[in-house]
């Protein structure tokens, strides 16, 4: 069904489809019947429960973050299947992000090119509307900065965003991997880093706080960083955002922005598991890219994530994905002889 809807859907511009497909699942969210019945679809599977930071999470797959840019449809997105659902990116004031077109698809490779640039409504906007929301799961924010900040501003900027979400969020991200926003990825560098994330800890010490990182950085820059989130306190790492990197030239692959989906799960795969080796039992890392299937979450599993998220594979899989795809997940781990999604991770010793 969700093939001849998409087919349809992929006529129209990338950012159109999103906005409709965004308002179909707000409105799922809201209205009680509908959300009702689409949580009846979704069946209790204790054995996919875990604690992770000391959250309750009813499965590891969670939504990644850039699809519900304000939280107006998290309802729903729960409602479909999801375990958690991240909110964001999030700055201080709100902003308009990039000129369009900045949304483009490669569909024979189950790619996605972006450059929105941090569209949103402001970090005050959206806690005010995620403050009575049910949740199921965790819900996450996911914070930036102004791209009219200046340099030596940023940190004031993550310090606004982290304050105005602290009430909502069960956990926060602090997101220095967008390489849509110019000079938020040099936040990455362990000399700017350390001190952003001691005040983030020592400002909101009280929700658990994530640091989302690029697939693109050096082993050696990468290695810096983990050993900053780990001095600094920080309750998780989430690997990957997009990439730079292209696997070719042509279409969608030449536009300027941050590419995901399939072609991103070896890049993010690999750069996970580099900080799996660093970091190990210590840090619990969320693993995001090129996810698409229940297979794809095992390997990401066993190269030591102990969370998983999607993007790129609900626009290409549809609103059963999610769903689906966990299903998939608790028969695919049965017939491994796991029984339950803690004992695959354990298998990293990740815990
Ligand atoms: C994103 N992503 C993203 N990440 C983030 O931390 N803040 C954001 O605002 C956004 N915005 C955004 C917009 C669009 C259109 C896409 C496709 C992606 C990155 C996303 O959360 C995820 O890390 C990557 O997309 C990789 O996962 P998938 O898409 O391969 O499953």
């Amino acid at each position: 069904m969700y093939r001849w809807v998409r087919a349809l859907l992929f006529l129209l511009p990338a950012e159109l489809t999103h906005a409709i497909g965004l308002w179909a699942v707000r409105w799922s969210g809201r209205l009680g019947f509908v959300r009702r019945r689409l949580r009846r679809l979704t069946p209790d599977l204790p054995e996919l429960a875990c604690q992770r930071f000391g959250l309750q999470f009813p499965s590891p797959l969670g939504l990644a973050a850039g699809m519900d840019k304000d939280g107006t449809a998290a309802a729903g997105f729960f409602a479909l299947g999801f375990g958690f659902v991240e909110v964001g990116t999030v700055t201080p004031r709100r902003q308009r992000g990039n000129p369009r077109p900045r949304l483009f698809r490669a569909v024979a490779d189950e790619a996605i090119v972006n450059r929105m640039g941090f569209n949103n409504r402001g970090a005050t906007a959206a806690a005010r509307r995620l403050w009575t929301l049910a949740r199921p799961g965790p819900l996450g924010l996911n914070i930036g900065c102004n791209k009219n900040t200046p340099e030596d501003g940023a940190a004031a900027d993550y310090l606004a965003a982290a304050r105005a979400v602290r009430q909502v969020a069960d956990y926060i991200v602090v997101n220095v991997s967008s390489p849509n926003t110019p000079g938020l990825r040099d936040l990455q560098r362990a000399e700017r880093l350390r001190p952003l994330l001691t005040a983030l800890r020592a400002d909101v010490p009280e929700r658990p706080l994530l640091l989302k990182f690029a697939p693109d950085l050096g082993d050696d820059e990468l290695f810096a960083l983990c050993d900053v989130a780990l001095e600094t306190g920080v309750a998780g790492l989430i690997a990957t955002n997009t990439t730079l990197w292209r696997p070719s030239t042509q279409g969608a692959y030449g536009e300027a922005g941050g590419m995901s989906g399939r072609p991103l799960a070896a890049r993010a795969e690999r750069a996970l598991a580099l900080a799996y080796g660093r970091v190990g039992a210590r840090l619990p890392l969320v693993g995001v890219g090129g996810l698409v299937d229940a297979a794809s979450f095992l390997s990401r599993l066993r190269a030591g994530a102990s969370l998983l998220q999607a993007y790129s594979a609900v626009v290409y899989g549809g609103p059963g994905w999610a769903r689906a795809s966990t299903l998939d997940l608790a028969r695919l781990l049965r017939s491994q002889g796991y029984r339950s999604v803690d004992e695959a991770v354990g298998h990293n010793a990740v815990r």
